[in-house]
């Protein structure tokens, strides 16, 4: 990996903190340097002080506007772009539908869908002339929510497998150009908050509560944190290690694929 994105330029959307803020201090140890786009002041306030090779912009990811912002700022301080990667997303805090009252659910659908997806869409097509221009590469971050249930509510879920088709049709219509694949954590201890529109003010993954809960259900047994998703990351957008890869999505979750009907894992 030494030389591999070594002054190469990435733009990541969501990288104030969890697994995006973890992708961007990997990517500044590879040698790369990294634009974000962060909502809150204060995590881009924080984002600064990582020093001269991160460019911060505060902005709302689903903006087009905002977007366009950060490629520019990115591009005009370090004179390109190799790499996109959004990071940017909500949470439903597992809200069934049944829990869901209905004069409620079409602004929590537009709440999680602007972020999770449209703001994905957004990103790409603000960037794709410029990652066309450098051969460049999109990583999108996906779930376990896109490929199997119960990882959230219908509203996350359906948001996740929205960005799994996003995926394949960009990865196909930008190629032979850029490559475009995603990670699928699984649940990882972060600070990811939940819907207002659902009054969802608590974030509800760190709490020991729930480390443990997320732990018990992966064959791996895993405590799941940010920076265990990161080697993916950096081998996605590291065109000398994946440059025959496109289309793929790297499932980084302790193995939810490969649960057993009687029993979790074959040792246990
Ligand atoms: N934590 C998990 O268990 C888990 C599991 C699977 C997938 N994911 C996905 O990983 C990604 C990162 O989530 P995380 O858990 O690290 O959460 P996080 O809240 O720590 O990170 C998300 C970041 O995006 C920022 N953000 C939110 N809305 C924004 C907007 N409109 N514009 C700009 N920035 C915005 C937040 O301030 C935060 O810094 C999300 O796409 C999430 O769906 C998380």
């Amino acid at each position: 990996m030494a030389d591999g994105l070594n002054d190469k330029v990435a733009l990541v959307t969501g990288g104030g903190s969890g697994i995006g803020r973890a992708v961007v201090e990997a990517f500044v140890g590879e040698g790369a340097k990294v634009g974000v786009l962060e909502l809150s002041p204060e995590k881009t306030e924080e984002l600064e002080a990582l020093g001269p090779n991160v460019k911060a912009v505060r902005g709302d990811a689903t903006s087009l506007e905002d977007n366009e912002k950060a490629l520019s700022e990115t591009v005009d301080t370090f004179g390109r772009l190799d790499a996109l990667v959004c990071c940017v997303g909500l949470w439903d805090n597992q809200a069934k539908l049944k829990r869901i009252p209905k004069e409620k659910l079409r602004e929590a659908f537009q709440e999680i869908f602007a972020v999770n997806v449209e703001s994905y869409v957004l990103a790409t097509k603000v960037c794709a002339d410029a990652l066309i221009d450098s051969g460049g590469c999109i990583v999108y971050t996906l779930s376990n929510s896109s490929f199997y249930p119960d990882g959230g509510g219908p509203l996350y879920m359906a948001s996740k497998f929205a960005v799994r088709g996003l995926l394949v049709e960009m990865a196909y219509e930008l190629a032979p150009k850029v490559r475009v694949n995603g990670v699928a954590p699984g649940g990882t201890a972060t600070e990811i908050r939940g819907l207002k529109s659902l009054d969802q003010d608590e974030p509800m993954l760190a709490s020991p509560k729930m480390k443990e809960g997320l732990k018990a259900i992966n064959p791996l047994q895993l405590e799941i944190e940010p920076e265990d998703h990161v080697g993916a990351y950096l081998y996605l957008a590291n065109g000398e290690l994946s440059r025959s890869v496109t289309g793929v999505v790297i499932n980084s979750d302790g193995g939810i694929g490969s649960r057993g009907m009687t029993k979790i894992a074959g040792l246990l």
